[in-house]
């Protein structure tokens, strides 16, 4: 990669994400790795004393509140730390003549399409969290062109347990499963996606990538579909699992979701492979890498 005159920051370094990204780069250039205690979203003060002092070209912002059905409830709080403050984190970006990249997700469109969602499709979010995160887009956007916004959807992976930590866990104990089937996304191993950078990142000057991009393993696939694939390499890890097979629900059964979720938020990353021309593996290839090559694979009834 050509960024070894790079000076990287990495907001939210100990996230899911923002781990992968410190393992990515941290061996190869200076990385400085912020979390909440060095950097409070939800204060203003906090983020200019943590960012102002650094000199740095590429700052990236996993950071964000992810949990959808408390951003119900907390309004205030969801847009402060969704959208206000990528808005306050990219205006110093800019004025420092670095480059932020910030994460959003599949949450910001409707679900109400049929196909995959391209970047030019317009956006309608129909929870808070999706509408802070998209706020938090604008607002990017808004401090610099140049900035860009990667949307992610169903991530997973080593750093922190997800959902095929949380199915396995719950095929060990009960006896009886069901996921939705019309909800709809493209899962995204947090490795892949970091590597997936890169291409993106790191191009001649006249091509540089800037803007919205979508970007996950290939292809979509349902919310049910996904969970099978968990317990079959569960089983073939050897897991005790109680059930083995997820039955078929839909998203209006799941009492426990206060927030709204779009039915299908699949999304193509063709833009990202016309730019850059690599097509990220297929997430079930992403996924047995997950359970059988990760050193954190899903443990629960080993
Ligand atoms: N997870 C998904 O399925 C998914 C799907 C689509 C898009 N995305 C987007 O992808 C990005 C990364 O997601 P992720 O799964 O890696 O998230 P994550 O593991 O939940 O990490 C979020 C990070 O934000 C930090 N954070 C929360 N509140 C903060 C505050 N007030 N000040 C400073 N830091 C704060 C958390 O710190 P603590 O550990 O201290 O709480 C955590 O390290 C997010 O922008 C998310 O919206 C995720």
């Amino acid at each position: 990669m050509k960024s070894s005159s790079e000076k990287i920051v990495i907001v939210g370094a100990f996230g899911r994400l923002g781990t992968e990204l410190s393992l990515h780069y941290g061996s190869r250039v200076p990385v400085v790795r912020l979390g909440r205690k060095q950097l409070d979203l939800a204060d203003e003060s906090s983020i200019r004393k943590a960012l102002e002092p650094l000199d740095f070209t590429l700052l990236f912002l996993p950071a964000a509140q992810t949990l959808v059905d408390r951003c119900e409830d907390e309004k205030e709080e969801a847009y402060q730390l969704n959208a206000h403050a990528p808005g306050i984190i990219a205006k110093i970006c800019t004025e420092k003549g670095a480059r932020m990249v910030h994460f959003s997700t599949d949450f910001v469109f409707d679900g109400e399409k049929d196909s995959p969602y391209h970047e030019e499709d317009a956006t309608d979010p129909i929870s808070v969290y999706g509408a802070s995160k998209l706020a938090g887009e604008e607002f990017v956007l808004a401090a610099s062109s140049d900035h860009l916004v990667i949307r992610l959807s169903w991530l997973f992976g080593p750093a922190k347990p997800g959902f095929p930590e949380w199915i396995v866990e719950q095929a060990c104990s009960e006896y009886a499963l069901a996921l939705p089937a019309e909800k709809r996304a493209c899962p995204s191993y947090s490795s892949d996606i970091v590597s997936l950078l890169d291409p993106l990142l790191f191009r001649p000057q006249e091509s540089v990538a800037s803007g919205v991009f979508h970007l996950s393993n290939n292809d979509d696939c349902s919310w049910q579909e996904w969970g099978q694939e968990c317990l079959d390499l569960a089983h073939e890890m050897g897991h005790a699992l109680k059930t083995h097979q997820i039955s078929a629900t839909s998203l209006d059964t799941i009492q426990a979701f206060k927030a709204l979720r779009p039915v299908n938020s699949a999304m193509s990353s063709t833009k990202y492979t016309r730019v850059t021309g690599v097509t990220p593996r297929g997430w079930r290839e992403a996924l047995r890498d997950h359970f059988f090559v990760s050193a954190k694979a899903p443990q629960a009834c080993l």
